[in-house]
């Protein structure tokens, strides 16, 4: 199934009540391309080549695409089970569509999920700014960032960068944005999201991060989060792992922030999270076709190394089984 492009100042994800219109985020920031999708293949694809990304987004569509394939497909079982597959690390995907399929309603239920998101979104980013305004030095402060974790990856305001922007309503914040390989989502994604924002930002390099929080150049690193085990190891976009041992090292708070719906209490432990490996292609660019490549998408960071994680039931301090219980 071709999805249907049109060029509009578009939002990020608009449900019409039949069809599912959503920016295909590959085409960022040079155009606003808009994707109408229509049941769980389309969704799937959309999906798959990242044009809907970002963890919590991921689910609210997947729950749409899950009823609209129950909508029109007597037997809609294979091609939600390809849906649920399309990405693997996100505890998201899987868990709305086999929500909207257990459901008696599933449009309804595809409905709440949104709902429920944008306020999960709204609660979770007041809950990381209180925790960091608690702990920052008093004035301006700068926080640094990793891949997308804004409006174009949640619904709302977004997670991290939802945390961002909340603290940036109090006081002066400064965004070192990391560009995030392969695909750039932070260079593309972010710092697009930060102009419509206001907020003043940089774009840096991944390999400099660590170097600019040992010069003392960042008070806190902030991110969202694509899977969090029992005990609170937390995968989210490769390259967070370094930020968080930097910040360990460097003393000063590195935060995760995401839904509830992203925890999977089902995991003892970050080892068990599977991590989606992509195409080889995304990495090798020009490069002859036959050099060897690896593209995992993800990495998980142990919970020592997490100083808050936040949620829309709030924020777990230090992140154990039990303060992880409480808020997921
Ligand atoms: O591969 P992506 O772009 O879907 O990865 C996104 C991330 O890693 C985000 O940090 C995460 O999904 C949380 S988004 C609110």
């Amino acid at each position: 199934m071709t999805p249907t492009p049109s060029r509009t100042s578009a939002r990020i994800l608009h449900w019409d009540g039949e069809r599912l219109h959503v920016l295909d985020q590959t085409r960022l920031p040079a155009e606003e391309v808009v994707l109408t999708l229509t049941g769980a293949e389309d969704t799937a694809e959309a999906i798959r080549r990242l044009a809907v990304r970002g963890a919590p987004l991921i689910g609210v569509a997947a729950g749409y695409g899950a009823a609209m394939e129950i909508a029109r497909n007597p037997r809609p079982g294979p091609a939600l089970a390809r849906l649920a597959a399309a990405r693997p690390t996100a505890r998201n995907l899987a868990w709305a569509v086999e929500r909207v399929a257990a459901a008696d309603d599933a449009r309804a239920e595809a409905e709440a999920i949104a709902r429920e998101d944008e306020a999960a979104s709204t609660a979770l980013s007041a809950h990381g700014a209180d925790a960091l305004e608690a702990a920052l030095p008093a004035g301006p402060v700068t926080v640094l960032t990793h891949c997308n974790s804004g409006a174009l990856a949640a619904s709302g305001r977004g997670t991290g960068l939802g945390v961002i922007a909340e603290l940036a309503d109090r006081r002066e914040v400064h965004v070192l944005a990391c560009e995030a390989r392969p695909l750039l989502q932070g260079a593309r994604l972010t710092v697009w999201e930060l102009r419509r924002l206001g907020l003043p930002h940089a774009l840096l390099v991944d390999s400099a991060a660590a170097g600019l929080i040992r010069r003392g150049e960042v008070d806190a690193v902030v991110t969202g989060l694509d899977r969090v085990a029992a005990n609170g190891d937390v995968a989210n976009k490769v390259g967070t792992y370094p930020l968080a041992l930097a910040a360990g090292a460097a003393g000063i708070p590195f935060v995760a922030a995401g839904p509830s719906s992203s925890v999977d209490l089902s995991l003892a432990s970050g080892d068990a999270i599977e991590i989606e490996e992509r195409d080889a292609a995304e990495v090798r660019g020009a490069l002859p076709a036959d050099t060897p490549c690896r593209n995992p998408a993800f990495d998980v960071t142990p919970a020592e190394l997490v100083w808050a994680l936040v949620t829309e039931r709030g924020a777990a301090r230090p992140v154990t089984r039990e303060t992880l219980a409480a808020v997921a």
